[in-house]
């Protein structure tokens, strides 16, 4: 969604943005814009609607000196993506200049008010352009920029990050934020950026702040940075931490797409995140939990949002089968939409790659007020959520995710909970340590067998091209492979924008097999395990109402392969007779695999925007 970025410092502003801006583009943008105070005392604002490429012919034509800046990138939310309604918005006067991020809920009032008392005429449609004029009018009131920033936040509300630069006080960027990330930077040179998503800083420090709500801060063009309270007006010591993602996963590395790189990165992944926490003696270690964490808990609740949700599904079925906790999972949009039954006995587990997600934070902010534990799975420890969860973050260790598509997330997330769920059973004592140390030795086949999936890629490719005319797909599975179906639908559509509906197999005769002919090719998945026939029988129920049937089946497949038109084998996991009640149990870090495959190349022979699908956004910063 949309983002901000900033620099103050000795050096020409505009270049410090574009390369910042150009980072932030993973995350889904329609617009963008950059506002530099000029060296003749005057702030420039350029905008462009469409790619980023757009902003940068135009800089490029109109080149602007200085060395005092920010920008934005825009996904709309209030007001059409345009010229006009990018960011950033300026007061009446062009005394101020403002980036936004977030949703100002009180802006119709604001607005109204701007209007009637003080005459104000808008230029945008935006929620935003009311904070350039509030910040306007307390400045031709005589307040400094700070004292202007302090005061407005008293009158908006909503979320929000904020960056602004005055004529008024033109050595000074003031940022502030509510409910929304953003970060300053400490470069090396004196030098001071902001953003709202530390991913655009790496490329210039790993020395970050991270402001809390309703703090201001000022960065100087000497290179101070001074943080306040928005409440005591206070000055405070800010914490500085040190960013340690990977500067590398911004990279393509060779690869034509970053979701193709994202997708092949997973067995390396499942690989570190097993030697990090399962160690030679097969002990399953987290060290970064609090160890009351998963004590004295009588209920697991998981809430997460898209892809992070379905992971969570998964992660339901592993912590129920191993650790015998009544777990519930709830989408966090649902969970916000009721009251949340929860006490200090149950533990929250909220799934978010970018610990920035809205409805997440929200859901896990009103648990927290009733007095439930937090336990949050995300890849951001510079995150929100991290923040929220201390002393109880599980870090999936994916790397900058930057494919809009979460792939490599997924899996990520998967074992984290898996992993959870063996060292729950373990403190619980639910299992014999027999079962569970032979579920540890397993999953260290894990990442060889996803890559020897990975190496079927190009097999993968050709029998799905055969179907880039078919307008509905419908995905089945059960038991563990019902989340993967869910999951790989969700892929599907959003990558090749065809409809496509994930079903619980058993489902399908109570409804959606209405829909079923010639026309919906029905993809189910049917690796071995408990439900493996009666999914198939679901299959050749849609098969024999006219749907072409694919599937994901594995080598040793010898009833499905007779049944289906077009199978993506797999290799088959380890099985013993012994453990047979775990037969399904890592089949989901398999099965994914090819309908990762199938959404990318179907998508790509489409001539789709891969990396970054119409209407997504990365992180979804607004409820
Ligand atoms: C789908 C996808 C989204 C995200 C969802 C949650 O490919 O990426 O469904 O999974 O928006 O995002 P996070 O995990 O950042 O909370």
């Amino acid at each position: 969604m949309c983002g901000i970025v900033g620099y103050i410092g000795q050096d020409n502003a505009l270049d410090y943005l574009i390369n910042s801006l150009r980072v932030l583009e993973y995350r889904g943008y329609d617009s963008s814009g950059v506002a530099i105070y000029s060296p003749d005392g005057h702030i420039k604002i350029i905008k462009a609607k469409g790619k980023l490429n757009n902003l940068i012919e135009l800089t490029a034509r109109n080149p602007q000196k200085g060395k005092i800046g920010i920008g934005h990138t825009r996904w709309a939310t209030q007001g059409i993506p345009s010229d006009i309604n990018a960011h950033p918005h300026a007061s009446s006067d062009s005394e101020v200049a403002i980036v936004h991020n977030g949703i100002i809920n009180n802006f119709h009032e604001l607005k109204e008010e701007l209007i009637k008392n003080f005459k104000i005429t808008f230029a945008s449609d935006t929620d935003s352009e009311v904070i350039a004029h509030l910040l306007g009018l307390e400045l031709k009131a005589g307040f400094s920029l700070k004292n202007s920033m302090l005061n407005i936040i008293n009158k908006i509300k909503g979320s929000y990050a904020l960056a602004a630069i005055s004529k008024n006080d033109p050595n000074t960027i003031i940022l502030t934020c509510h409910d929304a990330p953003i970060v300053i930077g400490i470069g090396k040179e004196k030098d001071l950026f902001c953003a709202s998503d530390s991913a655009a800083l790496l490329q210039y420090t790993d020395q970050i702040i991270r402001l809390k709500d309703r703090q201001v801060a000022e960065l100087k063009l000497n290179g101070e940075y001074l943080v306040f309270d928005g409440k005591t007006q206070k000055q405070i010591t800010p914490q500085i931490q040190v960013l340690n993602a990977d500067p590398v996963s911004l990279d393509k590395a060779g690869y034509k797409h970053f979701l193709l790189k994202e997708i092949n990165e997973q067995p390396a992944i499942i690989r570190k995140l097993l030697a990090h926490h399962v160690k030679d003696n097969l002990k399953i270690e987290f060290a970064e939990l609090k160890p009351e964490l998963l004590k004295d808990i009588n209920r697991i609740l998981i809430c997460g949002c898209g892809t992070a949700f379905y992971a969570g599904m998964i992660g339901k079925l592993a912590l129920e089968t191993l650790a015998k906790i009544p777990v519930e999972i709830e989408f966090a949009s649902e969970l916000l939409a009721r009251e949340i039954l929860v006490d200090e006995k149950t533990l929250i587990i909220a799934i978010s790659q970018s610990g920035e997600t809205a409805d997440t934070l929200l859901a896990v902010k009103t648990a927290l007020k009733k007095g439930a534990k937090l336990l949050a799975i995300t890849n951001r420890s510079d995150s929100t959520l991290s923040a929220l969860a201390e002393g109880g973050n599980i870090l999936i260790q994916a790397g900058i995710e930057v494919s809009v598509a979460a792939t490599k997330s997924f899996t990520a997330q998967m074992l984290c909970l898996y992993l959870l769920a063996i060292n729950l059973a373990e403190i619980h004592n639910s299992l014999p340590s027999e079962k569970l140390n032979w579920l540890k030795n397993e999953l260290r086949y894990l990442p060889q067998i996803m890559e020897q999936t990975l190496a079927r890629s190009e097999t993968y490719r050709e029998k799905i091209l055969p179907y880039a005319q078919q307008k509905a797909f419908v995905f089945l599975g059960r038991n563990f492979n019902y989340p993967i179906a869910l999951e790989g639908a969700l892929k599907f559509k959003e990558l090749t924008y065809i409809q496509t509906t994930g079903y619980a197999a058993g489902e399908m005769k109570h409804g959606p097999i209405a829909t079923i002919d010639e026309t919906t090719p029905t993809l189910s998945i049917l690796l071995p395990g408990s439900t493996y026939h009666k999914t198939l029988h679901n299959c050749i129920e849609a098969k024999t109402r006219g749907a072409p049937s694919l599937g994901v089946i594995d080598d040793l497949d010898k009833s499905a392969r007779q049944e289906l038109d077009t199978v993506f084998e797999v290799p088959a996991l380890p099985f013993s007779e012994e453990y047979k009640e775990f037969q399904d149990f890592f089949s989901p870090f398999i099965s994914v695999l090819p309908l990762q495959l199938i959404a990318y190349y179907l998508a790509e022979h489409l001539g789709k925007d891969v990396d970054q699908p119409r209407n997504l956004a990365k992180s979804v910063t607004v409820e």
